[in-house]
């Protein structure tokens, strides 16, 4: 396995590993055509194997404090996506990509990266098992045909909202009991010794 910087020219197999990964996940309708293009300088790694795209990690970091991450003091860098093609999964490629973009981060004088993730337990794991502590949350919530009833409206004339897709940043989520599709949407975040 080869890990080393993103070029133009992986954006296919950049994309494809991507959705890959996320088809597994709370995040798999969420799906790029095309790779972002950060407005900060960034750390962008692939995993290569035989010539395939089996992993990756976008980190977009801070040169000013306060800039791109959401919280903390100090040059943060953000790690936007990171994911590992399934039929590769488990072999060490998430935590050396991982390891590889924070050496690089400390050599930047970065103190710590942020992470966002829902719910899926064993991506959370992850995360643990890599030092990251889970710092704060809130939740995204899909509100479908009827469960829009008498809770989200327009005041746009001849506009009606079929679905919604909404942050929930207080506690009590008990009222969106009977809402099929909600995460709990979790910041972690690993500050480097
Ligand atoms: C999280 C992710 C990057 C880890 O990459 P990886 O190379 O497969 O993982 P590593 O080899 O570094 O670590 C393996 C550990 O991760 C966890 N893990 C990874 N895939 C798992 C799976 N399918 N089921 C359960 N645990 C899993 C386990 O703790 C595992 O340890 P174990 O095999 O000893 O039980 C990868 O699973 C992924 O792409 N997930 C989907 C995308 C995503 O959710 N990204 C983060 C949010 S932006």
């Amino acid at each position: 396995m080869l890990i080393r910087n993103y070029k133009k020219e992986d954006e296919q197999g950049w994309l494809r590993c991507r959705v890959l990964a996320f088809l597994n996940t709370a995040y798999y309708d969420n799906v790029l055509n095309k790779k972002e293009v950060y407005e900060h300088p960034s750390i962008e790694l692939v995993a290569e194997i035989d010539g395939i795209i089996v992993g990756l990690i976008d980190v977009e970091y801070e040169v000013e404090e306060g800039t791109v991450c959401s919280r903390g003091n100090g040059l943060g860098g953000m790690i936007w996506h990171i994911a590992v093609h399934p039929d590769y999964a488990r072999r060490g490629i998430g935590e050396n990509l991982l390891k590889i973009a924070e050496k690089r981060a400390i050599g930047l004088n970065l103190n710590r990266f942020e992470a966002w993730t829902r719910d899926d337990e064993w991506v959370q794991n992850w995360y643990n098992k890599m030092d990251f502590n889970q710092v704060e949350s809130y939740y995204h919530l899909y509100f479908e045909g009827n469960e829009m009833n008498n809770r989200i409206a327009t005041n746009v004339s001849n506009l009606f909202p079929v679905s919604t897709f909404a942050h929930y940043v207080s506690d009590d989520i008990e009222q969106f009991n009977n809402i099929t599709r909600k995460h709990h949407c979790i910041c972690y975040e690993k500050c480097f010794k």
